[in-house]
């Protein structure tokens, strides 16, 4: 990927004109990428499931006038259409938008390690938050994303969801919800190329982050191939630094190497 680098060349002069949504910002890479914008100087808009629950969050905003935090839960269409709403009361453009909520294991909603664990419930919510999630922000975000001046729409996937990339087999519901928001992604790329040709759409691999969702799967991850969520954001923010139009509709991994589909 060629570095053009104006999202770093806005950081460093005007950033704070620069306006950022991150959906899916109570813990793990949600959280650092909030940090590392606001450090930036961006403006930044802030979504999670539970606002009174998400401490962090909220000790940031009442450190930061630049940050607000937004109730927006993807398994409900109705709280995404009103964060887009109060967004859009404030504010006439969004210059980076990143999905990044996802889920892999919750309680007895575990990953599949085959077929017979497979559990139509299971699959149901994990497609809902990994894949009809990022859609339907798109849906209602859209339109703030729009505008002369150069913006990013960027969905948080992972490798797995690649099907060109799958040896492994397993994760039923993570792999083909993850690869549902792939095609998501290539989809808006498409129509929204039509819409506005200073937007850009990309899907991005984080890596393996110390999350609570990489916890229990990382026993054997190197050290070296293990990333803090610090680490993770800046890596994910460089990848945005040098995304411009003629990147949109790709795949990108944590150190900038294009994923196939
Ligand atoms: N960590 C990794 O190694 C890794 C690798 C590849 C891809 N990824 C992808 O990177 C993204 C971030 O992962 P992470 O490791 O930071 O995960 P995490 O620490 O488990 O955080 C998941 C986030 O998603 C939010 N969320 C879950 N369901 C939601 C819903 N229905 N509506 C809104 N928010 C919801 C959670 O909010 P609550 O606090 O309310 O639960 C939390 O903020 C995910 O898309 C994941 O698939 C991560």
């Amino acid at each position: 990927m060629a570095s053009t680098g104006w999202f770093s060349k806005r950081m460093s002069s005007q950033f704070t004109n620069q306006i950022a949504f991150v959906q899916g910002a109570s813990r793990g890479i949600g959280f650092a990428l909030v940090d590392r914008l606001l450090a930036r100087g961006a403006r930044v808009y802030a979504s999670c499931r539970e606002p009174e629950q998400a401490d962090q969050l909220q000790a940031l905003a009442a450190q930061n006038d630049a940050l607000r935090v937004v109730r927006l839960n993807v398994e409900d269409e109705a709280t995404v259409e009103q964060a887009a709403r109060y967004v859009a009361d404030q504010v006439d453009r969004v210059h980076l938008l990143m999905n990044v909520a996802g889920l892999l294991h919750d309680g007895a909603l575990k990953p599949e390690k085959k077929l017979s664990m497979v559990e139509p419930a299971h699959l149901h919510r994990v497609f809902a938050v990994n894949a009809f999630g990022p859609l339907l922000v798109a849906k209602h975000f859209s339109h703030l994303l729009i505008h002369d001046e150069p913006a990013v729409l960027a969905n948080l996937s992972a490798r797995v969801g690649s099907i060109g990339d799958n040896r492994l087999g397993g994760w039923y519901a993570y792999r083909a919800s993850k690869a549902a928001q792939n095609m998501f992604t290539a989809n808006l790329a498409i129509e929204l190329a039509r819409r506005g040709k200073n937007l850009s759409v990309i899907a991005l691999h984080p890596g393996t982050v110390e999350t609570d969702l990489s916890a229990p799967f990382r026993a054997r991850v190197p050290s070296e191939r293990l990333f803090d969520v610090c680490r993770a954001a800046d890596q994910l923010l460089a990848i945005v630094d040098r995304t411009t139009p003629e990147h949109t509709g790709r795949f990108y991994a944590w150190d900038g190497s294009e994923i196939p589909w």
